[in-house]
């Protein structure tokens, strides 16, 4: 089962929008196997965004990512990394559509309300980042299905 890190980034949470991103991806059919509200820290920001370091918005975006609490979610489903980043809309807010999360609620790019991993491999290094295996249940685990 496909799995992707998602992140209500500070502008979200503090916007009280967690609850509206989880129902989204809730409603479209995806599985919630971890989450946390967390500060992040300075090291955890920089492995994370290590692919942008020196450019001109790198800075700001490690400053403005550690500068209050995140909502840190793992996803599991088919498709998911694919499906998530249609979801969340462009990362250019002017070409985030409507319907996409950053399209209904970011006006600039860099206060976009959420992060997701862009592939396999970033997904993996991400989710690492941020959760330890035991934070992340096993729904073949579950005894007994109650819906
Ligand atoms: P990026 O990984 O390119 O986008 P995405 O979040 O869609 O994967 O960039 C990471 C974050 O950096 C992005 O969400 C917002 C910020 N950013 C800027 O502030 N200015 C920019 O010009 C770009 C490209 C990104
Ligand atoms: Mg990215």
């Amino acid at each position: 089962m496909e799995r992707t890190f998602l992140m209500v980034k500070p502008d979200g949470v503090q916007r009280a929008l967690i609850g509206e991103v989880v129902r989204r991806f809730e409603q479209k059919g995806f599985q919630l196997v971890g989450a946390k509200l967390m500060q992040i820290t300075r090291e955890q920001a920089e492995y994370h965004y290590a692919e942008h370091v020196g450019k001109p918005f790198y800075e700001g975006l490690v400053q403005f990512i550690t500068s209050g609490p995140v909502f840190a979610m793992v996803w599991q489903g088919d498709r998911v990394i694919a499906i998530s980043r249609t979801m969340m809309g462009k990362t250019d807010t002017l070409e985030a559509g409507p319907g996409t999360i950053r399209g209904d609620f970011a006006v600039h790019t860099n206060r976009n309300i959420i992060h997701g991993s862009d592939s396999p491999e970033s997904a993996e290094r991400e989710i690492n980042n941020f959760f330890s295996s035991s934070e992340l249940v096993d729904y073949s685990q579950v005894i007994q299905q109650w819906i």
